[in-house]
């Protein structure tokens, strides 16, 4: 990836869960098509996950699983860098730096650490504080262009352009400053349980969240217990958040319109329309749980994509680092 001057795209997913129908839509797809116009850096962020208490056999279990679940989503470790955030060390030794340029009123307005500070109440321990200088490390080791990221996680990408742009002004062209990058055609899958709220594993209904490697009965289920209004038509409108969010769902699976869909569906009720939306699902991941089941088998394949893919990041990475520490006085 050093030899084509491509433009360099970065983003890391939590394996905090298994991948869900909202990661895939909203995040992965997208990083699949990515991987031609860009350099691609990817990997996944299990340093942050421990920032809220996790099983340890359930904890390594998640983050094999979320490695094939991705590989299978099509991300190409010919092209692309898929690593582990944990096994490149210059991620946590540059958060310790940056911690030192960030200051803890920028922190404290952080909408995510009061959410989870809510959330969490008997653990609001300072990782979870300190949560946005590590992300703003693993972005600017590799001197990213670009950073697609979900609306959720813009506050802490422009935190990470503030600390980048503090830091450079202090110790000149040290990190690149990063821009959000917006897919043209993102979904943002919601709960088919609350769709007033985002598609998340943490809900604590199951039947809100569609899982990738979920059996298709139970794909099935899901969408037709999804909570959709009083209305009956399968059409678009302000306020019908169910109904809406299937129908793009619908869309982001089919490529089809929303005025396509409205047409083709016309003059059918809710009923028809969720049993379509859960077949459709069902046929787009049926291919990407195939192959996940063949690469889960070989873990030997999965250590050695990762382990190769850790030891570039980690060679990339640690130019940035040496240059930040160089700047600073560390001798
Ligand atoms: N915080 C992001 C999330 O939960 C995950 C993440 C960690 C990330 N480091 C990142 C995303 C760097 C983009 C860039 O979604």
């Amino acid at each position: 990836m050093e030899t084509e001057k491509k433009q360099i795209a970065l983003s890391l997913i939590q394996p905090s869960g298994t991948i869900t129908l909202g990661n895939y839509l909203g995040a992965i797809r997208n990083w699949v098509k990515m991987q031609d116009e860009f350099d691609c850096v990817f990997a996944l962020a299990d340093l942050h996950t421990i920032t809220v208490r996790q099983e340890p056999p359930k904890m390594r279990k998640n983050i094999l699983d979320a490695y094939a679940s991705i590989l299978a989503c099509g991300i190409d470790v010919e092209k692309t860098l898929f690593f582990i955030q944990s096994h490149v060390p210059t991620h946590a030794e540059l958060a310790w730096i940056l911690n030192c340029y960030t200051q803890f009123g920028e922190l404290s307005r952080m909408t995510q650490f009061k959410d989870k500070s809510v959330k969490h109440s008997d653990n609001i321990n300072a990782g979870l504080f300190t949560y946005p200088s590590l992300m703003a490390a693993d972005i600017l080791l590799y001197q990213a262009d670009y950073v697609p990221v979900g609306a959720d996680q813009m506050q802490h990408l422009e935190l990470t352009r503030d600390i980048a742009n503090r830091f450079n002004g202090l110790y000149p062209n040290v990190f690149k400053v990063p821009k959000a990058y917006i897919p043209k055609t993102g979904a943002r899958v919601m709960s088919l349980q609350d769709p007033s709220k985002k598609m998340s594993k943490s809900d604590e209904n199951a039947n809100g969240c569609v899982h990738l490697l979920d059996p298709p009965e139970v794909i099935m289920k899901k969408f037709k217990r999804a909570v959709t209004d009083s209305g009956s038509c399968v059409r678009y409108e302000e306020g019908k958040d169910g109904i809406n969010n299937l129908i793009d769902i619908y869309g982001a699976v089919t490529g089809l319109s929303r005025e396509q869909i409205e047409r083709d569906f016309d003059g059918k009720g809710y009923g028809d329309f969720k049993t379509a939306v859960g077949e459709a699902v069902v046929e787009a991941l049926r291919p990407i749980k195939a192959e996940y089941e063949r690469l889960i088998a070989d873990k030997a394949y999965l250590e050695g994509c990762y382990k190769k893919a850790d030891e570039i990041a980690l060679r990339i990475s640690t130019r940035t680092l040496n240059k930040a520490k160089k700047k600073i006085g560390f001798i």
